[in-house]
């Protein structure tokens, strides 16, 4: 479905107690684009993605997934969705500690084909895109945060989903690692992935086709700034040739 609508949240209202965090953020996400959504901590953010992901339903509003509703599903249709067509990447990795990265990685890819060899080699792949060969034995829990993210970033595209939504994938990266996850983000939208991430970053904003600020509970397009900001240390990088 080439240039279909991959998301389509309407009215989306999200309320804790008597304080409404989401209220009525509608966002269309087409196939093969990337959005940054951005806007300050505590805003939103990460409750209007679990909305978006079908891990958290709406008070209000609805979210259709490649034109289904999956709040008109049952259970286990929902998690079948989830499954195949959305890649969700955690602000806290939540990896599970005592499985290896590599069984982290391999899980849904088992779950989704059943063939735990292949789920395994489709793992061992992602893992060595991301840097991580070294690490594909160590159990989750004893990962650096950095590594963890990533670990869980692969994760998440293991079955190519339809839609990846990453809540601030880079939040713990160095820029090498901010870098090779950015990487693979435009690999994978130039594959035809959709992808929808929360940042603070203007760099990782700067690479998005477009962004999205929420404000007031509410999503406001913004243009995508023409100028990047040079890092005041970016003056101070030696050259490949030896002396600045
Ligand atoms: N489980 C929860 N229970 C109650 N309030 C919550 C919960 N999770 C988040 N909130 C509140 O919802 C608001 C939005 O939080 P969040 O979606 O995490 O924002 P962001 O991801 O933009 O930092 C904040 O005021 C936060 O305190
Ligand atoms: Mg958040």
């Amino acid at each position: 479905m080439s240039g279909g609508l991959v998301l389509v949240a309407e009215g989306l209202v999200r309320r804790r107690g008597d304080k409404t965090i989401i209220a009525g953020a509608s966002l269309t996400l087409k196939q093969g684009e990337s959005v940054a959504l951005m806007g300050p901590s505590g805003c939103g953010k990460t409750t209007l993605l679990h909305l978006l992901g079908v891990l958290d339903r709406p008070g209000a509003g609805t979210v259709l997934i490649e034109g289904i509703n999956p709040w008109s599903k049952g259970r286990n249709a929902r998690a079948a969705l989830r499954l195949r067509r959305i890649g969700f990447v955690f602000q806290q990795s939540n990896l599970i500690p005592f499985l290896s990265a590599r069984d982290n990685v391999a899980l849904p890819a088992w779950r989704l084909s059943g063939s735990r060899r292949s789920a395994l080699a489709q793992a061992d792949a992602l893992l060595d895109r991301f840097g991580l060969s070294v690490q594909a034995g160590a159990p989750g829990g004893v990962l650096s945060l950095g590594e963890a993210q990533r670990v869980a970033t692969a994760r998440a595209l293991v079955n190519r989903p339809a839609i990846i939504l990453a809540d601030e994938p880079t939040g713990s990266l160095d820029s090498a690692s901010t870098e090779a996850v950015l990487d693979s983000f435009d690999e994978i939208v130039r594959e035809g992935t959709t992808l929808l991430v929360a940042t603070h970053d203007s760099r990782v904003a700067s690479r998005m086709h477009r962004m999205v600020h929420m404000q007031d509970g509410a999503l406001v397009d913004q243009p995508i700034p023409t100028t990047s900001y040079p890092s005041p240390f970016t003056a101070l990088k030696i050259p490949a040739g030896g002396r600045p």
